[in-house]
């Protein structure tokens, strides 16, 4: 019988394209998503690219009782923890909403998960635990801290994490640090579709390519980087689905070894690990890139740092490829070929209307 996992937000952007990823190596999967930051059509799209419709479930993680039905209906090994919101500036004005979706929202998947005996978890962090990085590249014993509402709360969630793995070794809690995930599935049919003006970078850079916004701010050209403009870890999101593949393999491998009963139990505990390329790349070379690829003009002025921004971040990688078996495959100009090809196919998203 194959695996069956739970995908909390797996109508997202990352959980979309690694419910395709776990498809593919085998996975059985159920989406619980409210939709509150995605659309039904990538649930549609996604169910066309892997040739079967998908187990959807519209459901909000803080609701215990819609949680247990679902516990009760299937039998599951794990859960991908993707639901979530995301957007930095807004936590900033709506704290109580993002500690309420993020921190209270996974304290009531984990009391579920525990009341069916469902011990295995990834969680969806974010290099922005490090906050401003004391040293580069960055590796998972780095001091965490952060300054704004979202960062505290994807801390929140790994403390918690943490205290739960030093309570009752039974759970294996995986927490991966996404770096810049960018980049659509190469079919061009699912991909990042924010709903307002982006906040990101690459979603910006390429709705001036299509030309639905006039032109790029970059933030700052007086960083000490290469060229004075903030340097990231832009990592394609079908190689974070597959960290996403590499974490499952990981704990299914873990449960044999123990139901085997040849070695000593052994528990994952928490196990925090980043998903990143381990190169940086600057703002500039991301938009001359991008320019290359789509042969678009992408026009720019220099304005001010934005707030809270750091100058430089990307990630040690030794980490995922020792225990996982897992690196980055895919360049910068594979994320914006991959991009540029959604972005054009579909200008706005998944509203085709
Ligand atoms: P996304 O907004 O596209 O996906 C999150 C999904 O969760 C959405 O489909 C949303 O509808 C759903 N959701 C939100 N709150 C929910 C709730 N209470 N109940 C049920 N569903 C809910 O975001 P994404 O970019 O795919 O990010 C996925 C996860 O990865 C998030 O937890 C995010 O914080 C984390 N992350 C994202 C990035 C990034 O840059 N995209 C970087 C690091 C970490
Ligand atoms: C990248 C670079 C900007 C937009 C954010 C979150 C982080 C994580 C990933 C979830 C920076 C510059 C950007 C623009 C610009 N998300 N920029 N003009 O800030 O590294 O990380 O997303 O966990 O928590 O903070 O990503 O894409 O916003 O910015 O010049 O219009 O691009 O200053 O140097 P960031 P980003």
């Amino acid at each position: 019988m194959k695996t069956k996992i739970l995908v909390t937000g797996g109508a997202g952007y990352i959980g979309s394209h690694t419910c395709i990823a776990l498809h593919e190596a085998g996975y059985d999967i159920v989406v619980y998503d409210n939709l509150s930051n995605s659309n039904r059509e990538a649930i549609n799209r996604v169910s066309i690219l892997i040739g079967q419709p998908i187990e959807f479930i519209e459901g909000d993680i803080r609701d215990t009782e819609l949680l247990r039905e679902v516990f009760a209906l299937h039998k599951f090994f794990g859960v991908i923890h993707f639901a979530g919101l995301k957007a930095v500036g807004e936590s900033v004005s709506k704290p109580l909403l993002y500690y309420n979706n993020n921190v209270s929202g996974t304290i009531t998947l984990l009391e579920v998960m525990a009341e069916y005996s469902v011990k295995n978890i990834v969680f969806s962090s974010s290099a922005t635990v490090y906050g401003d990085p004391e040293s580069l590249p960055i590796d998972e014993r780095s001091k965490r801290s952060c300054t704004n509402p979202y960062g505290q709360s994807k801390l929140a969630v790994e403390h918690i994490l943490e205290d739960l793995a030093a309570s009752d070794d039974s759970w294996n809690l995986i927490a991966l640090r996404y770096f810049n995930p960018v980049g659509a599935h190469p079919s061009g049919q699912i991909g990042e579709d924010p709903n307002d003006i982006p906040n990101n970078l690459m979603p910006y850079i390429s709705q001036v390519a299509v030309d639905k916004l006039e032109k790029l701010s970059i933030f700052g050209n007086d960083y000490s980087t290469v060229d004075g403009t903030g340097v990231r870890d832009f990592i394609h999101v079908t190689d974070l689905a597959q960290g996403h593949v590499a974490a499952f393999d990981y704990l299914e491998k873990q449960s044999r070894l123990n139901e085997s009963g040849t070695t000593q139990q052994y528990s994952v505990g928490f196990l925090p690990i980043n998903l990143g390329t381990g190169k940086g790349t600057s703002v500039l070379e991301l938009v001359c890139a991008f320019s290359d690829v789509s042969g678009q003009a992408i026009p720019y002025q220099f304005t001010d740092r934005r707030a809270g921004d750091i100058a430089s971040c990307y990630a040690s990688v030794d980490k995922a490829k020792m225990l996982l078996g897992w690196q980055a495959e895919l360049s910068i100009t594979d994320m914006c070929q991959d991009t540029w090809r959604w972005q054009s196919m579909y200008p706005n998203g998944y509203d085709v209307s």
